[in-house]
């Protein structure tokens, strides 16, 4: 049977940075993933990296291409009324910026510079399952090729994301589930053409939210808010120009660019956290353990986040038999976690229709107030800035 120290199951943002901080520090690793290396390095994401984010990665060696070929971001536009309100959040937090780039070709970086260092890692793991979590000795089986296959592990990391198999390999009576289905969903679409701004651009429109965000100079993504299960099929290409023409459009004669539709697909959301992310030598992190609505791109950044924790907490167990870190490691990331849940909520009411029911009204005169104070005051501003380019400390 083969051993390492640490066994990581799903090779995405989580997985991927928590293998190459733990090597930096001496600490071996392998990496399983059930997909091809082709399709994760090709499956379409989120793109929007925080200011800690890129420095965590700058500082493992890990951030050459990112630098070289992401987009610096200082400001992002808030649309409402036809009207458009820029937040400067860099010059609103010490200058602090975020970099848009593909999570898929951070991830191809991230598996590139893996097997560079001689990393361990198998593609197309099938059959995932966890054994021994409560003891010493963890084993993770899986089969590659038809042949099943044994790793004796100390430590096991789910980083395999939502539907992962190490979440639910933990005894149910030993989780707090909290999750909670939103009454939006997006329509999100890849189009090969030139983006039609340099920032981002989030519109409050009384036809639903729409999203303009970046990811080259050849190609754009965007996001319609729609009903929950709405399926795809109801949204064809004409529909989706219509939509976002109308919804973003500004009194001030803003023209959108139209080109050919890559990729489509309806995605709901939610807020789920699972409480503690921990049993026994398992540690969840990242989508494996909490998923944030989409709004503002938190879910990569905290991804990341997790992964740094954990294989600081693991570092220090393995080189100086100090337990405290992997003691602490959930309520660690899950200061952050709320927090983020928190930010990612509110940001999402505040710039969705609100469903029509009992009370609508009412709220969307509170929340054209709260667009109004966030556009107009500096300290409304520079809290959504802390939150936005991501916070420090929690
Ligand atoms: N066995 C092995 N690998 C698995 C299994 C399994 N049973 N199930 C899932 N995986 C793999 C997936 O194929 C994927 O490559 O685990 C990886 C999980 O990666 P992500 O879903 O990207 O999750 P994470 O690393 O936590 O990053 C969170 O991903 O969901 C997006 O936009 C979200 O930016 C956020 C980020």
């Amino acid at each position: 049977m083969a051993r390492t120290c640490v066994g990581i199951v799903g090779a995405g943002p989580a997985g991927l940075v928590l293998a190459h901080l733990l090597a930096d520090q001496g600490v071996e690793s392998v990496v399983l993933e059930r997909q091809s290396r082709s399709h994760v390095e090709r499956r379409v994401r989120a793109g929007l990296l925080e200011h800690r984010t890129v420095e965590l990665l700058e500082a493992h060696g890990l951030a050459e291409r990112l630098r070289a070929r992401g987009q610096v971001h200082r400001g992002v536009e808030l649309r409402f009324d036809g009207r458009r309100h820029r937040i400067a959040y860099a010059d609103l937090y010490g200058g602090r910026h975020m970099v848009v780039y593909a999570q898929q070709e951070l991830v191809a970086d991230l598996i590139r510079l893996w097997i560079a260092r001689g990393g361990g890692i198998a593609f197309e793991a099938e059959r995932v399952t966890l054994h021994g979590l409560e003891g010493e000795r963890p084993e993770i089986r899986y089969a590659v090729g038809g042949r099943g296959e044994r790793l004796a592990c100390d430590f096991v990391a789910g980083c395999d994301g939502f539907h992962g198999v190490s979440r639910g390999s933990i005894p149910a009576g030993a989780l707090t589930v909290h999750d909670q289905r939103l009454p939006f969903a997006w329509v999100g679409v890849l189009a090969e053409v030139a983006p039609s701004t340099d920032e981002i651009i989030y519109a409050n429109h009384a036809r639903g939210f729409a999203g303009h965000m970046l990811r080259s100079s050849t190609v754009s993504r965007f996001y319609l808010q729609t009903e929950p299960d709405d399926p795809i099929e109801s949204w064809p290409d004409e529909r989706i120009w219509a939509e976002l023409q109308r919804r973003l459009a500004t009194s001030d004669g803003w023209k959108l660019r139209e080109g050919p539709v890559l990729e489509k697909n309806v995605t709901d959301m939610r807020s789920f956290v699972v409480e503690p992310m921990q049993f026994g030598r398992l540690f969840l992190a990242g989508d494996a353990a909490h998923i944030v609505p989409p709004t503002g791109a938190k879910g990569l950044n905290l991804a990341v986040a997790d992964a740094r924790v954990l294989a600081d907490a693991i570092v220090r167990q393995v080189r100086a038999s100090d337990s405290s870190g992997l003691a602490a490691y959930s309520d660690t990331c899950l200061r952050r976690v709320w927090r983020v849940q928190e930010f990612s909520s509110w940001m999402t009411w505040l710039v969705h229709r609100i469903p029509d029911g009992p009370g609508a009204d009412l709220r969307r005169r509170l929340q054209r107030a709260q667009l109004e104070y966030l556009c107009a005051s500096p300290a409304a501003g520079a809290s959504f800035a802390e939150n936005y380019v991501g916070i420090a400390d929690v």
